[in-house]
């Protein structure tokens, strides 16, 4: 029987109650479909490190490297200054496992209700492949006040290293300033999984989204290198986009897209939009991919603080998260069948959360889903 070891970061705020139906639904399907999967937990989160001033470790990082995934709920929380977990934990992860690809698709899926007027599942069915490890998120930025000073930045990555003298001089007020990098290889090879993403799905475009009419030095380095990639796909039709005016498209016309290439930052902004196209955050997973090291699967919502320890949360986008962990990692059936449980509970329509307009709780939700796939 195939093992698999998968780590299992619960996190924060709503991320335990998630994860813990996505934990249950793997479990059975692991059962229907014959192999095992053994979790490993890992306590990462806000109260641990508030109790032992610990983020990460070196050693739990070396453990994670042998296993064969890692599944995560989500990180942040109102007693923690914004930026320490969500830098110090899930950018640490993706960045230390590079994996370079936060695959994010947008798929209304069947027995959910659109929130744009007269638009079908098949009309909100698009993969958003976002760079995950470069551009504004490499972390590197500080203060300068009036007078002369000096800064080092250093970026420390798997493909590269690179450092910044500053030398600083401002004649008035304190200043911010953050950098934003992307590197030729860093660029072309998420450019690259887009381009393989569209021939394995069938697609017959990418668009690329950048900001090249104004920040013309690191979007139009992106435009170049994505022209050059492109040519290698002489079959796949191209297109910019500037990323304000997806977002109106999206809305407009969200049925044009197929494949979606882009930075970082706007990545993470134009999928909170997708996420509502197909019904909300609550139904939204996210891949962080390395394809040839370990991948870490998670929602792409936080940890809505609000609701943490309620049992409200919907489950789904955490439960369709293992679904793409489970085919990332062979088990494409096993992957099919959870997904089409999810559509038959949202088809049916009776077991929903608040979000769905439901009165459901989290773990009911996951209960129906294990139950449609026992075949109750
Ligand atoms: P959020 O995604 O946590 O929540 C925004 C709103 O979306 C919630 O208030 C809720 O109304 C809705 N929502 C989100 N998930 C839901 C679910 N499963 N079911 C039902 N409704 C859901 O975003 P935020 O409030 O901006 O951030 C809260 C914290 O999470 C912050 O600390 C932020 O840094 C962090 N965060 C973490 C991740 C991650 O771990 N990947 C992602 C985004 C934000
Ligand atoms: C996401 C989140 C993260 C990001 C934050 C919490 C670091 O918003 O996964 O979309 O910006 O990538
Ligand atoms: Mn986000």
């Amino acid at each position: 029987m195939t093992k698999y070891r998968i780590a299992l970061i619960p996190g924060d705020g709503i991320g335990p109650e998630v994860i813990a139906e996505g934990k249950k639904v793997i479990d059975i399907v692991s059962e229907i479909e014959d192999f095992q999967v053994d979790w490993v937990e890992y306590p990462f989160s806000a109260d641990h490190y508030l109790e032992t001033g610990e983020l990460l470790t070196e050693d739990s990082l070396k453990e994670m490297e042998k296993m064969d995934a890692i599944y995560l709920g989500a990180l942040g929380d109102p007693r923690v200054k914004p930026g320490i977990l969500e830098k110090g934990i899930l950018l640490a992860l993706r960045f230390y496992f590079d994996q370079f690809v936060n695959l994010r698709p947008v798929r209304l899926l069947k027995g959910v209700e659109c929130p744009l007027k007269d638009k079908k599942p098949e009309d909100i069915d698009f993969s958003v492949v976002r760079e995950n490890t470069e551009d504004f998120y490499v972390g590197v930025g500080g203060h300068a006040g009036k007078g002369k000073s000096k800064d080092v930045l250093e970026i420390e990555r798997n493909l590269y290293n690179v450092r910044f003298n500053l030398d600083i001089e401002v004649d008035r007020d304190e200043i911010a300033y953050q950098l934003g990098v992307l590197s030729k290889k860093g660029t072309e090879r998420v450019i690259r999984y887009a381009f393989e993403l569209a021939k394995k799905k069938n697609k017959n475009r990418v668009t690329s989204v950048d900001k090249a009419n104004v920040l013309t030095d690191i979007y139009g380095f992106w435009r170049e290198i994505f022209n050059e990639v492109a040519g290698e796909y002489p079959e796949i039709e191209t297109e910019f986009n500037f990323v304000d005016a997806i977002t109106m498209w999206f809305i407009r016309k969200p049925e044009w897209y197929q494949i979606i290439v882009t930075p970082n930052m706007f990545g993470d902004i134009i999928t909170d939009l997708g996420a509502m196209i197909q019904g909300g955050l609550g139904l939204a997973p996210g891949g962080n991919i390395n394809p040839s090291g370990v991948s870490m699967f998670e929602p792409i919502h936080g940890s809505a603080p609000k609701y943490k320890g309620k049992n409200t949360a919907n489950p789904i986008a955490t439960i369709w998260a293992g679904a793409m962990m489970l085919e990332e990692l062979g088990e494409k059936r096993a992957a099919d069948l959870v997904i089409e449980a999810i559509e038959g509970v949202l088809r049916e329509g009776k077991v929903r959360t608040r979000d769905l307009g439901g009165t459901s709780k989290t773990s009911e939700v996951g209960d129906e889903i294990v139950g449609k796939l026992k075949g109750k």
